[in-house]
């Protein structure tokens, strides 16, 4: 099912004042949208918005570290008034402007460990003046990377081991309600590959890692949480182990935590963690969605005798959650990337971004309403929201701002873009949509990506005047150093470099 702006408008329904109205201006805004797409090779920003860089690959954070690769999610914590304590993801290495990898060139030692320095996350503490900067050297910056050992908090050892080292592939995340960040490892496959099970032979992966650390897949795919003010770290693993996107934590009307994460992959899950603590994710049960009857689906061995069967322990079951899903008949959906809970109405938006295997070019946003508003029920109703194609295409990352109004950032891939069937929709864009009012559920364009990038990371100051989000991989479908396809930030021949960027501006 899918909404006409017509349609979306009645959904919208008591929250509108003037449903009639509502119509007359869908009409006139969208010929007039606030920017048009653009395939300019620059951050480009409707009138009334300015941005400043807040931090860039490689920059310096202390006289010891450095900012890393492919920046994505953001998450600001509150130290005090004008201090943030600024976490972000660096989701994979940049290969070209990082290591100096070139197509057909052998990947060396040195090069793998400069990319497994440069993944990760960063911890970032930042001060407002006119705009908000990193302190250099501050006690707080650092870095955590695919070296960094982290505790596996498990029933039981994983491959032999109760730590990881490192953490990489982290795409989104969340902030549990203790203020910790929680970061979401996604595409892990690409650094030390995947394997069916333990005495199976592992598939190579397109990184290539393996061949210099030999480290196990099984420690990958998780959820982990860090401690804004040690960086402290620990891999939940009873939130299931796939490519994770995001988790985004909100409380039960009994007062503990459910976490809502999808598997960004073709055909892959929904699933929710509910936790049996009210102040700790480290044990909890983990569901799968059956979207179309609308019940969550428990993957506790102990209550599902097919688990029983196809599975070692409940530790196996999580390990393969893909697996364990399909076999209680969880419904495959169009990549689910990020999940973000309207602040008034608790209602959960969940990005579908696409899955073109099934001709779902151009994805979509599903909005789910729990039974009795409870974030602990077990059954739910969910049916579309907004739908890709028209206004805007393969939606991403999503934030509800201080006012509950929605954007949204595209990730139409680097080799798609500019090509049928996105050619009009040009580069990636930001997008905002009203939640409420006259002009309720008109899409329009803030932002527009310079070339191959994608928008992503987006979180609001406390303030909510600064709109911080990441620009993530300008220039990735360069052939090489020399014929680079994007020169963002610093233009003229400069090599490209993702960023976080910092946006003020009307309707902030
Ligand atoms: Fe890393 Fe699903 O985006
Ligand atoms: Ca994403
Ligand atoms: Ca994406
Ligand atoms: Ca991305």
């Amino acid at each position: 099912m899918s909404f006409s702006r017509r349609e979306f408008v009645k959904f919208m329904g008591g929250t509108l004042g003037a449903t009639g109205l509502a119509g007359c201006f869908a009409e006139t805004q969208k010929d007039s949208p606030f920017l048009n797409f653009s395939d300019r090779d620059e951050l480009v920003l409707a009138d009334g918005f300015e941005y400043d860089l807040l931090i860039s690959f490689k920059d310096k954070i202390s006289d010891k570290d450095q900012f890393g690769a492919n920046n994505d999610y953001t998450c600001p914590v509150v130290l005090n008034e004008n201090e943030l304590l600024f976490w972000v993801n660096h989701e994979y290495p940049d290969v070209l402007v990082g290591s100096r990898w070139e197509k057909g060139v052998e990947r060396t030692k040195e090069m793998v460990e400069h990319e497994r320095y440069s993944v990760g996350g960063s911890i970032l503490h930042l001060k407002k003046g006119d705009k908000w900067e990193v302190v250099y050297n501050s006690k707080y910056n650092r870095r955590l990377n695919a070296e960094t050992m982290i505790p596996l908090i498990s029933e039981r050892p994983i491959v032999g081991k109760t730590e990881a080292q490192g953490t990489f592939a982290n795409c989104a995340g969340g902030l549990t309600p203790w203020n910790t960040f929680l970061t979401c490892e996604e595409n892990y496959d690409l650094f030390y590959g995947e394997r069916e099970r333990e005495d199976k032979e592992r598939s190579a992966s397109r990184l290539g890692w393996e061949k210099y650390f030999d480290n196990p897949p099984e420690h990958y795919g998780w959820v982990v949480e860090v401690n804004p003010k040690t960086g402290e770290a620990k891999k939940l693993t009873g939130l299931g182990r796939f490519s994770h996107e995001c988790a985004t934590c909100v409380r039960t009307k009994d007062g503990r935590v459910a976490v809502y994460t999808g598997d960004d992959r073709n055909d892959q899950f929904l699933y929710k963690f509910l936790s049996d603590e009210k102040d700790s994710l480290e044990k909890g049960e983990l569901f799968v969605a059956d979207v179309k009857k609308g019940q969550w689906i428990s993957l506790s061995i102990e209550k599902q005798p097919a688990l029983k069967k196809a599975f070692k322990d409940q530790t196996d079951v999580l390990i393969h959650c893909r697996e364990a899903g399909k076999l209680l008949g969880a419904t495959p959906l169009d990549r689910p990337e990020d999940i973000e809970i309207h602040p008034e109405t608790g209602d959960v938006f969940i990005t579908l971004t696409n899955n073109k295997p099934r001709g779902n070019f151009h994805g979509s946003i599903l909005r789910l309403k729990e039974s009795g508003g409870d974030h602990g029920a077990m059954t739910f109703k969910a049916a579309d929201f907004l739908v890709g194609g028209d206004d805007f295409s393969c939606p991403d990352n999503l934030a509800f701002d201080s006012k509950g109004n929605l954007w949204i950032a595209t990730d139409m891939s680097g080799g798609a873009m500019n090509k049928p069937p996105y050619t009009k929709f040009k580069n990636n864009g930001l997008f905002y949509v009203a939640m409420s009012g006259p002009e309720a559920g008109i899409v329009k364009q803030i932002a527009s990506a310079p070339k191959d990038a994608e928008l992503t990371g987006l979180s609001f100051s406390p303030d909510g005047k600064t709109l911080f989000m990441s620009v993530q991989h300008p220039g990735e479908k360069s052939g090489s150093l020399r014929t680079l396809t994007s020169h963002w930030p610093k233009g003229g021949d400069s090599e490209p470099l993702s960023s976080v960027v910092q946006i003020r501006g009307k309707l902030l």
